[in-house]
């Protein structure tokens, strides 16, 4: 496994040969990996020759200062836990990514407008504009992304098509703890009692027969509800407990 932390040395290494005339699948995260990373990467390395992970902690999608500096940077345990699946990983700073210093970005008029775009704006802006930088950098034939951020997975659908970027975006299900809590980093945040609590969200989801019922059943529960919508075939949801935040979605 390569570490790259500098673009131009990736760069150089991807013309080569050795690279250049393989097929290459990418997952992009921001680290902090856990097993619903490890299922997207095991997918890629089934899929590809070389599998390419990258991992930035991307500024412009956090819309507070606060959750930036708390997300958890651990390169050491992500490197081993990507240990068998991963060949690349570039770690790049935010300079780099950024020479522009986010003077040019990509806007999404629609579906990044709704739902958590309501919550958290400026985000799909910022996920958007880092995704078409590191594409650019990787140049995947496949890059892989979690169905658990689904409005995320629809919006770098849409700008791959719409910007005419030549990759293949693979969706992968959501990876879930025995008791049907999606996996996120943000779990490990939750005192006991609340991890317990927090398998109600996804379970609600599910067995609520009308998002505004799961609205009422999540408050009655003690969540604190953002919303709960029903949206092209899929019910989805963000709540918090104990000020942790928990995104989720079902098929209805
Ligand atoms: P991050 O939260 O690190 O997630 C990286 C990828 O892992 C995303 O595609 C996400 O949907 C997927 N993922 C997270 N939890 C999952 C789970 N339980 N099951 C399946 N997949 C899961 O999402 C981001 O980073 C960033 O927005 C990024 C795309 C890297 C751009 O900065």
């Amino acid at each position: 496994m390569k570490v790259w932390t500098h673009l131009a040395e990736w760069r150089a290494a991807r013309a080569t040969p050795a690279l250049a005339g393989h097929s290459i699948g990418f997952v992009p995260t921001m680290g902090a990996l856990h097993t619903g990373h490890r299922a997207l990467l095991a997918r890629a390395r089934a899929d590809n020759d070389v599998v390419v992970m990258s991992i930035f902690v991307n500024p412009s999608q956090f819309d507070d200062p606060a959750d930036l500096a708390a997300y958890p940077r651990t390169l050491e345990a992500d490197l081993n836990l990507a240990g068998g699946l991963v060949d690349h990983v570039i770690v790049p700073d935010v300079a780099e990514i950024y020479p522009d210093r986010y003077k040019y970005c990509v806007s999404e008029l629609d579906l990044s407008r709704t739902l958590e775009g309501v919550h958290r704006p400026g985000h799909f802006d910022g996920m958007l504009t880092v995704v078409l930088r590191l594409l650019n950098i990787v140049q995947a034939q496949r890059a892989y992304f979690g169905e658990k951020d689904w409005q995320q997975l629809k919006l770098v659908e849409g700008m791959v098509r719409a910007f005419f970027v030549p990759v293949e975006i693979v969706g992968c299900a959501t990876e879930r703890d025995h008791d049907g809590l999606a996996l996120s980093s943000r779990n490990r945040r939750l005192s006991r009692e609340a991890r317990a609590k927090a398998a109600v969200f996804p379970r609600t989801l599910r067995s609520s027969p009308t998002a505004a019922a799961a609205r009422e059943e999540l408050k009655a529960q003690g969540f604190t509800v953002d919303y709960v919508e029903d949206h092209d075939g899929r019910r989805l949801g963000a709540v918090r407990l104990e000020r942790v935040r928990l995104i989720d979605n079902v098929p209805i």
